[in-house]
């Protein structure tokens, strides 16, 4: 590994425009270490133009590290700058790649407040509410709804809008600070509600669909311009507590993912390790997708073979994947569907009291399926039935894994 980051040509280019200066980088704390290193909480001076100082994630390789870890981490880098912005994908904000030939290398990223979805499920478990309801097994969202009012009476008076999904925009003072008022429902194309204090629920119509994670302006007839933010959750942050975890919750999570990976494919990246560890959540129920570190770039091939050096999540893998280690935007699709599982179990370990060996391998050959989690609808269940097809032709896109979650959402409404 005596050559710099542009030489490392086996990938994707790195653009300079990336690169900041590691005199103006902090760091902080350990927030967690994976197979390939370290990431650490910092602070990052003048990294967006609209702060002066960014609590930022940093992660780097051990010291001590092979050098293989290091390629993986160059990997990253280059995957995240190919991805760009996405709501629901970590985003990349800059890296210190000067010394990386003396394996230093900092790949900066946005920080996010309540870590990995598993660890967050995990820990929080105990006071999840199922909104199951025992006798029907469908969803009771009346419970979704005292649960809501209780997190709303948390933020005391302030109106916070409720943000179900795509159609929805969570609306945002304007630049001049005056609020909106219901002045705005003369917009044909705006409804709002709740206008009275700085946040309100708009529905937009006709449907506007981004996939930036930009901002929207939009000019209300009234002629004071507000700004569209999209949303794809209901539940806003007050004084960093959220409330307690509910199954809408976890579908709005799934959503979120569904989403972020159907970004993925557009940009024609396969993730390899998609799992709830590498699910990271944050303000506004938010999701993102992170770890990029097995992630490849398929744009001339749909298909890649991973190094027989590499180790592998075999809980998550689809079984074409561990059969010939050859991995495609439909063993993602699988590892989806694993993903679903873990969420609706509240973090279990995927295949209970089963090793990763051959005798898992030999079982699912046999069309052996988990069982569907505790707290899964009959209509999750399916979806992860459907994610497990063992012909990869036969499982869902993650478009239509979107589009049939966002149908989820839209019934409790
Ligand atoms: N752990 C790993 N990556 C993280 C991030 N970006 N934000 C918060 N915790 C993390």
């Amino acid at each position: 590994s005596e050559l710099g980051i542009e030489d490392q040509a086996e990938l994707l280019p790195y653009d300079r425009k990336w690169e900041f200066p590691i005199t103006n980088l902090k760091l902080g704390k350990q927030l967690g270490a994976g197979a390939f290193g370290v990431v650490c909480k910092g602070q990052a001076k003048g990294i967006k133009p609209e702060e002066e100082i960014t609590t930022v994630a940093v992660k780097m390789v051990k010291r001590n590290a092979e050098d293989s870890c290091m390629r993986a981490l160059v990997s990253e880098l280059k995957i995240m700058a190919h991805l760009g912005k996405h709501l629901n994908v970590l985003n990349l904000l800059g890296a210190c790649t000067k010394n990386v030939t003396k394996k230093e290398l900092l790949v900066i990223v946005e920080y996010c407040k309540y870590g990995n979805i598993h660890n967050y499920l995990y820990r929080n478990r105990k006071d999840f509410i199922n909104q199951i309801d025992p006798v029907t097994g469908n969803l009771d969202w009346n419970i979704g709804i005292e649960k809501l009012e209780r997190t709303l009476s948390i933020a005391s008076s302030k109106s916070c809008s409720q943000m179900k999904y795509a159609e929805h925009f969570y609306l945002r003072k304007d630049s001049n600070r005056s609020l909106l008022t219901n002045n705005d429902k003369r917009n044909d194309n705006l409804s709002c509600t709740g206008a009275q204090t700085d946040t309100a629920e708009v529905n937009m119509s006709p449907k506007v669909e981004d996939d930036t994670g930009d901002d929207y302006v939009v000019t209300s007839s009234a002629g004071s311009s507000i700004h569209l933010e999209w949303r794809t959750n209901y539940k806003p942050d007050y004084k960093g507590s959220v409330g307690p975890i509910c199954t809408e919750d976890l579908i709005i999570w799934a959503f979120q993912v569904a989403r972020g990976m159907e970004y993925l494919t557009s940009r024609k990246v396969l993730h390899g390790d998609l799992a709830a560890r590498n699910i990271l959540l944050t303000y506004d129920n938010v999701v993102k997708i992170c770890d990029f570190g097995l992630a490849k770039n398929i744009y001339h091939n749909d298909q890649y073979k991973m190094k027989s050096n590499c180790p592998l999540p075999i809980k998550w893998m689809a079984i074409e994947a561990i059969r010939d280690r050859v991995f495609s935007t439909q063993s993602d699709v699988w590892a989806f569907g694993i993903v679903l599982w873990e969420l609706f179990s509240l973090a279990r370990m995927p295949y209970p009291g089963m090793q990763a060996d051959e005798r898992l391998y030999a079982r699912l050959v046999e069309g052996y399926r988990m069982e569907s989690p505790e707290y899964a609808t009959q209509e999750i269940y399916k979806v992860m039935l459907d994610c497990w097809s063992l012909n990869p032709l036969d499982r869902p896109s993650f478009t239509e894994l979107h589009q049939k979650i966002g149908c989820m959402l839209e019934e409790g409404i």
